[in-house]
């Protein structure tokens, strides 16, 4: 049995990735901010939310299609951005961009990919949105925002829960760096984990790809000059917002907002959708689990405006919850490089399988065909039961 065979849930996955890779690469990928306390909340949340199953309703045929953005989508989930996805596996980004291609899902592609805005344009299509942080040159930025349109990309997402990397414990105790190092302290952990030392590191270590034409040829630095993981962030501001609306002429969203406030103040300046996320618990430890806040927001916005959803999904039911509590589609993130740390292509491909018939059953046991037609009443509220278990 292949290890794409012996995954049946994203633990699964996450075990095998954990085996496979070298422990640098697995806690950059698997680890949150603090004492990640935040990034354990976010699943135990949506954990402990209870959808109550409904009987006698024929659901032989139930669709995955997904309605978002003005059109359709194969499935109702698709791939956050992140940065360096080729340390789990060689070509990892390439595998992501075929499975968004193939299932017909969005791939985000990180301005912190290991493969460029033009090349994940060629290989995904229109299934390819492009991430934006905007670090200390907004020159840079606003160039990497143009070559997006050049490319043409329908979606451009600000993210803006980032004013400043925050403390990940696991990547400053296993001195993790991005440009990626390889000093003493890795070489034991790449000796433990020959299959991906052989692979990853023979296929060359994975750069910040989008920053290779930006470097000074003379620098000592070479292609990182431009992109330093740890730079601040923290310049951008509402007025950089507007200054980023009026010169996007397609879809603008925006990634990491919690607060009701805030999104309310995105919507009113011009911004086409919003992408509630705690960055997975990667960025304050102690905000709110984002499934609390996605209802508040939504309820904020209004129905009918776009809202994508990410933070501690790991499951079918999990996507179902959010898609109840207000999201119009949900995203993940850790659990796909867990796939493809276990297993490269076949693992993401085994994934995307799980999840969706995952989802599929959740809909059978809630009496649902479409996925239009998940809504809160689906959601149990144990406190109020007598008042809506009866309806
Ligand atoms: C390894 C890794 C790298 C990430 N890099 C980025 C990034 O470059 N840009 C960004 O907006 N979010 C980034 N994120 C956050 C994800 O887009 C997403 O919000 C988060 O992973 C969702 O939580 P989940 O992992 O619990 O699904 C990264 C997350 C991980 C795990």
């Amino acid at each position: 049995m292949s290890r794409a065979e012996r995954i049946f849930c994203v633990a699964d996955a996450r075990t095998h990735a954990q085996r496979r890779m070298p422990r640098v690469v697995f806690d950059y990928v698997d680890g949150a901010a603090g004492s990640e306390a935040g990034n354990r909340l976010n699943c135990e949340v949506l954990d402990a939310i209870r959808l109550l199953p409904r009987v006698l309703i024929n659901v032989e045929e139930r669709s995955l299609t997904k309605s978002f953005l003005g059109r359709d989508w194969g499935l109702p989930f698709g791939i956050a951005p992140m940065g360096m996805c080729n340390l789990t596996w060689p070509g990892a980004d390439a595998i992501l961009a075929r499975a968004a291609a193939r299932h017909d899902i969005p791939l985000c592609l990180s301005t912190a990919a290991s493969s460029t805005i033009e090349r994940t344009r060629e290989r995904a299509g229109e299934n390819a949105w492009f991430q934006l942080y905007v670090g200390h040159s907004q020159e840079v930025s606003m160039d990497l925002v143009r070559r997006a349109d050049e490319a043409g990309y329908e979606v451009l997402m600000l993210t803006v829960d980032v004013p400043q990397v925050s403390h990940r414990l696991r990547d400053l105790k296993n001195g993790f760096q991005v440009p990626f190092r390889i000093g003493p302290r890795q070489f034991l952990d790449f000796a433990r984990h020959p299959s991906w030392s052989l692979g990853t590191l023979a296929a060359g270590v994975p750069v910040t790809a989008n920053f290779t034409d930006y470097v000074d040829s003379k620098s000592t630095d070479k292609v990182f000059k431009a992109w330093v993981r740890n730079e601040g962030r923290g310049r951008i501001d509402w007025q950089f917002l507007e200054m980023l609306r009026e010169s996007w002429p397609r879809t603008l969203m925006v990634k990491g907002v919690l607060a009701p406030a805030d999104a309310l103040v995105a919507k009113e300046r011009g911004v086409d959708g919003l992408y509630v996320s705690n960055h997975g618990g990667r960025q304050l430890d102690s905000a709110p689990a984002a499934i609390h806040m996605l209802p508040l927001i939504r309820r904020a916005v209004g129905e009918g405006y776009p809202l994508l959803f990410d933070s501690g999904v790991r499951n079918g039911e999990s996507i179902v919850k959010a898609l109840a509590l207000g999201a119009d589609f949900v995203m993940l993130g850790r659990t796909w490089l867990y796939a493809i740390g276990a297993d490269g292509e076949p693992g993401m491909e085994k994934m995307i399988e799980v999840l969706g018939e995952e989802v599929s059953l959740a809909m059978a046991q809630l009496g649902r065909c479409q996925l239009a037609d998940i809504d809160e009443s689906l959601i149990f509220h144990h406190e109020t039961a007598a008042g809506t278990a009866f309806e």
